[in-house]
């Protein structure tokens, strides 16, 4: 049995803003299997302490970056996680990661900080009786976990460290000047290690403390060492190029099942696509149209292309296709959606947040777009696969890798199962939402995609064996 500590500042059904909280709260049942036994540590935020009934106290700290702090052992949602109770630092309403003005919270260095020593803590001394074999971080909010790593275990004698990029933009940098409140040792503050253009980088300092690193997908882990996607980490990851690879995310299949998701009770392809388009048109205040309806469901960020479908949806509304939109986000990407509801009947925005609608999406919705610029993984296009909901997304990272184009040799060899589009340009987006009006006008071919999108394999089973392979690597070494 192969003990690994997960270390996310996210994890579903607990506490999500993304993607990582999907894949941090899948990992641990998909490794299961696999005689791998995984425990998340995550921050005590409110959204996690409210669900504790009991637990076992088995770290506690006097002073952790400013405050006293316990690590509580409990089972959550079916999850074994280690709660990092640290009031001073996650007892807060609103953002886990950003204030009520949309800024990040001045002390998100220290939070997450936090999180990396007691991961490292947890690695050198324990958790109670519990031990792991590995220490698997996910993106900067456990960057550090090698460096505590080092100073607690007092060399490189220690548990070793697989370090997951989910989303390279965000460095989790701060001023030199932190050295010491943040507890890192001043003397290995270098260009090798964590030092990046004179800041202190938590991303850099993962990356290159790392037994293993990997990212979400293959083409992304290519893309990242481009000056393009690598957001100026590439020359980093180009060093560490014989050790990063890149394993495609899964989705769970019980969560994301049309036979018996509890939002669409009697939904089946076919007749019950068609009902559960109905119920999303009147929901969404859209008239029947014969077109597609596209429905999105995203942050709404500049990575997620929000500004290319402003600009390239009159393409499909002019063929009778429609939009149903779910999201938040930047606020001027927000209030240009409320515009475009207002102006055209076939569009319907809603701002929000809301996991029960994306399900209705997806099972009412004929396509999801997925326009980024860039996207290690992305999760909504694979529900748009099991759906039967044809993906329409942009060429890029685990868009490329998890979606087959309908191109007329992958229709001729009927493995179609979607429309990308390249390069990311408004254009090209309104070609491929042209393509997505042709095929749909097409009943038999329109059903072949479908038939073709729902078979594809989108579980975590094989990406399991990877990760398992992954920790099977470091412990060797
Ligand atoms: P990212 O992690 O970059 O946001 P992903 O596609 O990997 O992108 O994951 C996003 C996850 O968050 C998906 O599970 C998606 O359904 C969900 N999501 C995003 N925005 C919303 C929203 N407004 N309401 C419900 N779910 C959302
Ligand atoms: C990130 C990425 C997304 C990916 C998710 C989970 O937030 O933006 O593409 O699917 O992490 O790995």
């Amino acid at each position: 049995m192969t003990k690994v500590l997960s270390v996310a500042s996210e994890c579903a059904p607990l506490v999500k803003t993304g993607g990582l909280a999907d894949v941090a709260g899948a990992l641990p049942a998909a490794l299961a299997p696999l005689g791998i036994e995984m425990r998340t540590l995550l921050p005590g935020y409110p959204a996690v302490l409210s669900g504790m009934n009991g637990g076992e106290a088995v770290v506690l700290f006097d002073d952790l970056f400013g405050g006293p702090a316990t690590i509580w052992a409990v089972e959550l949602a079916g999850l074994d996680v280690l709660v990092l109770d640290a009031p001073h630092l996650f007892d807060r309403a609103g953002n886990i990661y950003l204030n009520d003005e949309g800024h990040d919270w001045p002390d998100n260095p220290q939070r997450f900080a936090a999180l990396s020593y007691a991961a490292a803590h947890i690695g050198v001394e324990g958790a109670g009786a519990w031990r792991p074999d590995v220490i698997h971080g996910h993106d900067w909010q456990a960057g550090f976990v090698p460096e505590y790593l080092h100073g607690l275990a007092g060399g490189d004698d220690h548990v070793p460290f697989v370090f997951t990029i989910h989303n390279i933009a965000f460095h989790g940098n701060t001023g030199a000047e932190m050295l010491d409140t943040l507890m890192l040792d001043d003397w290995r503050f270098t260009a090798d290690r964590y030092e990046f253009w004179g800041q202190i980088s938590a991303i850099k300092a993962g990356l290159t403390g790392a037994a293993k690193v990997n990212t979400v997908s293959r083409t992304y882990a290519e893309e990242l060492m481009t000056p393009e996607f690598g957001m100026g980490m590439e020359g980093v990851l180009r060093a560490r190029k014989s050790d990063l690879t890149g394993i495609v995310n899964g989705i769970d299949l019980d969560v994301w099942d049309p036979a018996t998701d509890p939002e669409i009770a009697r939904y089946k392809t076919g007749k019950g696509k068609a009902k559960a388009k109905k119920i999303l048109q009147a929901e969404f205040g859209l008239p029947e149209s014969d077109g597609p309806l596209c429905v999105l469901v995203s942050r709404l960020t500049h990575q997620k292309g929000i500004d290319l479908l402003i600009e390239a949806l009159p393409n499909v509304l002019a063929r009778g296709g429609q939009l149903a939109l779910l999201g938040s986000g930047d606020t001027d990407l927000e209030v240009a959606l409320l515009a475009l509801a207002s102006r055209f009947d076939g569009v319907g925005v809603k701002i929000g947040y809301d996991e029960a609608l994306s399900h209705r999406m997806m099972a009412g919705g004929d396509a999801i777009l997925v326009p980024s610029r860039f996207e290690p993984c992305g999760l909504t296009q694979l529900y748009g696969l099991r759906y039967g909901t044809v993906p329409v997304v942009a060429l890029t990272g685990g868009l490329a890798d998890t979606v087959i184009n309908a191109s007329p040799a992958a229709l001729a060899m009927d493995v179609a199962t979607g429309v990308q589009f390249s390069p990311v340009t408004a254009d090209a987006f309104a070609n491929a939402l042209s393509r997505l009006c042709d095929l749909y006008a097409d009943p038999d071919v329109w059903a072949k995609l479908q038939r073709n999108a729902m078979k594809q394999p989108v579980g975590w089973e094989t990406s399991a064996k990877a990760y398992g392979d992954l920790y099977a690597q470091v412990l060797k070494s």
